[in-house]
């Protein structure tokens, strides 16, 4: 009992000194200006005291950070050569141990409080910032939003398809953004689509789902790793639930524009028929296009009468239709139990880790 008691006063001093200590950090400790130095290039000068994702931004520098600078998603991985201290033990679940050796941080979790020296990835340098016009919105299930974005004053965007953007949610304290994937085709470079479905209370989502014909939205991007591998005799294989549809989209209409020779197969999974968004549309593009096949399955299909998809998960289907031969490469994106079990029967498959890229959400 004395014991319990004592391990329990020790955990409030803790708790009680590190409060204080952060709340020094934020309101008494001045670091005054520091130099970021990028990639070689001239350094700038910021105020320390700030988070290096924010000053990166500050300066145009947007790193990918689709949870908002929260230290959840891991992507605004930059590798800080000096100036960093030690690092935190909230970047460590997101670094493996040649990233750690290369003094790959979090930039949402590193302060600016000396002079750093940073590499970044190029592409990252090439991420730009743009205001759009709200063209057209229109739901097409219950939960999920079509919107169309026209680029202001004659811009364009040049993307890979299966790649995203972050938006800016007005109206907040800090700056939030939110990840979106770019659902149009990468040869439609001054307006794009995106999917957004509505999570309850969610500031991105109820942001997208208000937004009206004519009002502005403000993105960065495009980031996103994946790369398309235009070869015609590799198989484009894409699995996508719900708002998973939205790379699917770009990924399944850039082909038919570009390589219509190339095989290409669009599963996807909805829970009811009215939740089998597009199938009317890729069901014309399969009947125009002999290479794209489009397999749609319900999880939920009891009250679906005159249904003439597949039923079941996903998975299941993408089970029974994949064959054991041919390079394929295979695009996920979806609900995180649908990507695990789609992943174990493309291991049956023969199919190696490197060529299944996922993106969950
Ligand atoms: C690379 C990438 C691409 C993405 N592309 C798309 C896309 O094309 N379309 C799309 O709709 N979303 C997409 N997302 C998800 C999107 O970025 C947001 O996370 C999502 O819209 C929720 O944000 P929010 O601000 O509305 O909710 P938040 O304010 O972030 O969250 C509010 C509450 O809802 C919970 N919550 C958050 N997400 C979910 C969820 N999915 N299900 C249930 N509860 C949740 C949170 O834990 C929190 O409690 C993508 C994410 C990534 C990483
Ligand atoms: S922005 Fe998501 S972990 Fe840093």
């Amino acid at each position: 009992m004395m014991y319990a008691s004592a391990i329990a006063v020790l955990c409030a001093v803790g708790g009680v000194l590190a409060l204080a200590l952060l709340i020094a950090d934020r309101f008494l400790c001045r670091y005054g200006p520091c130099e970021i130095r990028v990639n070689n290039e001239e350094p700038f000068v910021v105020e320390g005291g700030g988070k290096l994702l924010d000053a990166l931004y500050d300066r145009r520098i947007f790193i990918p950070s689709a949870c908002g600078g929260q230290g959840t998603c891991g992507f605004c991985k930059v590798g800080v050569l000096s100036g960093g201290g030690p690092t935190l033990p909230t970047e460590l679940p997101f670094l493996n141990a040649a990233e750690l050796a290369a003094n790959t941080r979090l930039a949402c979790q590193v302060k600016v409080k000396q002079n750093l020296v940073l590499r970044v990835k190029e592409e990252f340098l090439h991420v730009k910032e743009y205001v759009a016009t709200v063209k057209s919105a229109r739901l097409v299930t219950a939960d999920t939003r079509e919107i169309v974005l026209a680029l202001a004053d004659g811009a364009a965007i040049d993307f890979r398809p299966g790649q995203y953007v972050q938006v800016f949610v007005p109206g907040q304290k800090e700056t939030v953004f939110r990840a979106y994937s770019l659902a149009s085709p990468p040869s439609r470079r001054s307006e794009i689509e995106l999917l957004v479905r509505l999570i309850p209370g969610g500031l991105g989502s109820t942001y997208l789902h208000g937004v009206a014909a004519g009002d502005q939205v403000r993105f960065t991007g495009p980031y996103g790793e994946f790369m398309l591998d235009e070869d015609t005799g590799c198989e484009l294989v894409c699995v996508g639930g719900g708002c998973g549809m939205a790379p699917m989209r770009s990924l399944v209409r850039h082909v038919a524009e570009k390589t219509p020779g190339k095989p290409c197969r669009l599963f996807f999974g909805a829970r009811t028929a009215p939740d089998a968004m597009y199938l009317e549309e890729f069901r014309k593009l399969a009947g125009e296009n002999p290479s794209i096949q489009v397999v749609y399955a319900l999880s939920e299909a009891e009250n679906a009468a005159g249904w003439q998809g597949e039923t079941g998960f996903i998975h299941e289907s993408v089970d029974r239709h994949l064959g054991l031969e041919g390079r394929r490469q295979v695009f996920l994106c979806g609900p995180p139990k649908m990507i695990e079990a789609t992943m174990r029967v493309l291991q049956t498959k023969g199919i190696p880790k490197e060529d299944a890229f996922y993106d969950e959400f």
